[in-house]
């Protein structure tokens, strides 16, 4: 039975709800408002607006509390500052295919893929530079932005091979995510899916198309079949580096950009403002990154060694996040993974 008097109740509330956030803190409101105006951010009503107001002050705060101590890298309110780390992991991180074990599967596959042997000895007496940078070489592209899309692993395998097709044939070009997103059926898409995968499907399809060609949306598609043989690049095979050598994976980047994956889960790499990373962060891989070269630095904080060493590391998340898109990952970090499993699952194609 219909009950006028509630349904009343409900109007007026619902008419009455604050349009603007309930100001107690005049300062935080106003930031908040600055950062939704440079991150493009509107929200569906003002109920959803204060949950996210939220969600942000408690981020600022914690940003607030880490930068007062002393680190080798700084937290700011990057575009992810409105949601909550789990809203965060749910929308950036797509390394995987939960219920996939197919034959690409990197933990008990059954094919094995097709490889182009190395000379053993390659560069392995010679000392590695003190500091590689593939973007000086002009070797990567401009960072991308994979949305709310699980394709890390797609972004990542492709600015390897957009680093190894310049620095072979001396062309930089974009090449496209959504082909793999759409058309590597041992991937789910967005789902997630495995920079060796992605290596696999280029090798089978003999080729990539360009980004300009099959342009990235950010959501599931149904493959265009008919840009498959577009084979801008190809690639003729890849080779894992050896797990747990970070002396393996410097050697590797030496020679060009190399596909890695790590843990990016946690609220220092939603919030990650610039510097060295070093920690806190697990071996637990869930994000594809590309690892573009490496360096040190002299740091400044009492406890640090003098000089850190770092992995420059080319994320998918645009250009606005960390420092322009990249993040600098602590290097020799002491442990057999790498900082973030940087080490446990780290590729390379071959051309
Ligand atoms: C690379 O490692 C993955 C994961 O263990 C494995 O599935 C794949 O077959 C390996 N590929 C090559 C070329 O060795
Ligand atoms: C792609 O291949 C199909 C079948 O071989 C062919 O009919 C089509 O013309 C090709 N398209 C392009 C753009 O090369
Ligand atoms: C680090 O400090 C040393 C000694 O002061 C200096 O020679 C070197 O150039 C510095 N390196 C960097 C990257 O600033």
């Amino acid at each position: 039975m219909a009950r006028p008097s509630s349904m009343l109740l409900l109007l007026l509330v619902a008419a009455c709800a604050p349009l603007a956030i309930a100001d107690e803190d005049p300062a935080m409101v106003r930031r908040f408002d600055r950062w939704m105006v440079k991150h493009g951010r509107a929200y569906t009503d003002a109920g959803e607006k204060q949950r996210r107001f939220e969600v942000y002050r408690k981020n600022v705060e914690l940003i607030e509390e880490f930068n007062s101590g002393s680190h080798s890298y700084t937290l700011t309110d990057t575009k992810f500052a409105d949601l909550t780390n789990e809203e965060y992991r749910a929308k950036v991180l797509g390394l995987g295919a939960p219920g996939r074990t197919g034959r690409r599967a990197p933990r008990g596959e059954t094919l094995a893929p097709v490889t182009v042997p190395e000379k053993e000895s390659d560069g392995d007496d010679s000392t590695p530079p003190k500091e590689v940078d593939w973007r000086k070489e002009g070797a990567v592209v401009p960072v991308k932005n994979q949305g709310s899309c699980g394709s890390c692993w797609a972004f990542s395998a492709v600015a390897a091979i957009e680093g190894l097709n310049q620095i072979k044939k001396g062309k930089l070009v974009s090449l496209s995510e959504q082909e793999l997103v759409d058309c590597d059926s041992e991937a789910v898409g967005c789902g997630g899916g495995f920079m060796s995968w992605a290596f696999e499907f280029v090798m089978d399809n003999h080729g990539l198309t360009t980004e300009a060609s099959y342009p990235y949306l950010g959501v599931n598609g149904v493959c265009n079949t008919a840009k498959l043989n577009e084979t801008t690049v190809s690639i003729t095979g890849y080779k894992n580096v050896t797990a747990n050598s970070e002396a393996d994976l410097l050697k590797a980047a030496v020679k060009q950009p190399v596909s890695v994956a790590v843990d990016a889960g946690g609220f220092v790499w939603q919030l990650y403002g610039g510097g060295v990373f070093d920690r806190p962060c697990t071996a637990q891989v869930n994000h594809g990154v590309t690892v573009v070269g490496y360096g040190e630095t002299n740091t400044t904080g009492a406890d640090k060694p003098a000089v850190e060493k770092y992995w420059i590391v080319k994320n998918s998340w645009g250009a606005e996040w960390g420092e322009a898109g990249y993040i600098r990952l602590q290097r020799d970090a002491g442990a057999p993974t790498g900082l973030c499993g940087i080490a446990l699952l780290a590729s390379y194609p071959v051309m």
